[in-house]
């Protein structure tokens, strides 16, 4: 039987799509997408996961105009700033993946003084992935194990970002991309998949609440019987 799930993970992607239909522009859909990711945090708490991971900026994402980074950027630090006390109210620990030290000296102070003032926190691990590629990771992941001695499975993972969180039990992407974009390409080797056409900035609690409806009614085998 599958358990409720315990690590979703979330490709949010649409934001651009989302301002298009609206004739705006591609930062006014990312702005919306903020906004969804602040409903879906409070969600994903009172839903009873222990962890959630977003896919906020990818190390493939730096190919966009100068403005558009500039832009995400802006927005995340906004983010960060404005939604400390909401993680201390929320009881949230925030988590950050991929190589996010190697971005401006000003976000890095920002996240640095955010995973301090939320480490105590405990009903749910928010990972924000930023400048995060799954094959960066694994290289990074293979050659601390490597270093340690030996390159097996168990020592790959153990050099994971998401080495302290739970397993992934399920990946969803919106926006009707089927694609896994080099997202969590490890952890997902046993997830579960979950697509749908809503583009992010639509993504309500209860769309999450549908995808783990149908992960509950799906049987996990792990290639067993
Ligand atoms: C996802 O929305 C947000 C990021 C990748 C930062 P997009 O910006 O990719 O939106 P679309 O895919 O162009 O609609
Ligand atoms: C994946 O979306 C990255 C994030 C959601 C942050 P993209 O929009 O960058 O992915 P592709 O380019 O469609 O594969
Ligand atoms: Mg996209």
């Amino acid at each position: 039987m599958t358990q409720g799930a315990r690590h979703v993970a979330i490709i949010m992607d649409g934001n651009g799509r989302w301002a298009k239909k609206r004739l705006l522009p591609r930062v006014a859909g990312h702005k919306a997408g903020v906004e969804a990711v602040r409903t879906i945090v409070r969600a994903a708490g009172d839903m009873g996961l222990e962890a959630l991971t977003l896919y906020a900026f990818s190390s493939e994402n730096w190919k966009r105009p100068e403005e558009e980074v500039n832009d995400l950027m802006g927005l995340m630090k906004r983010f960060i700033l404005s939604d400390l006390d909401e993680f201390a109210a929320n009881d949230v620990k925030l988590k950050v993946i991929g190589n996010w030290r190697a971005l401006a000296p000003d976000v890095v102070a920002l996240i640095d003084n955010a995973l301090e003032r939320t480490s105590g926190n405990k009903r749910t691990t928010l990972a924000v992935a930023l400048n995060y590629g799954a094959q960066d990771e694994l290289v990074r992941a293979a050659r601390a194990a490597a270093a340690g001695g030996a390159i097996t499975a168990e020592a790959i993972e153990a050099h994971l970002d998401t080495a302290d969180m739970p397993p992934l039990d399920l990946l969803i992407r919106t926006s009707g991309e089927v694609r896994l974009s080099n997202f969590l390409l490890w952890q997902s080797a046993y997830a579960e998949l979950y697509f749908t056409d809503k583009l992010w900035p639509d993504f309500a609690p209860a769309d999450l609440k549908a995808a783990l409806d149908q992960f509950a009614r799906r049987e996990r085998r792990y290639g067993g019987l």
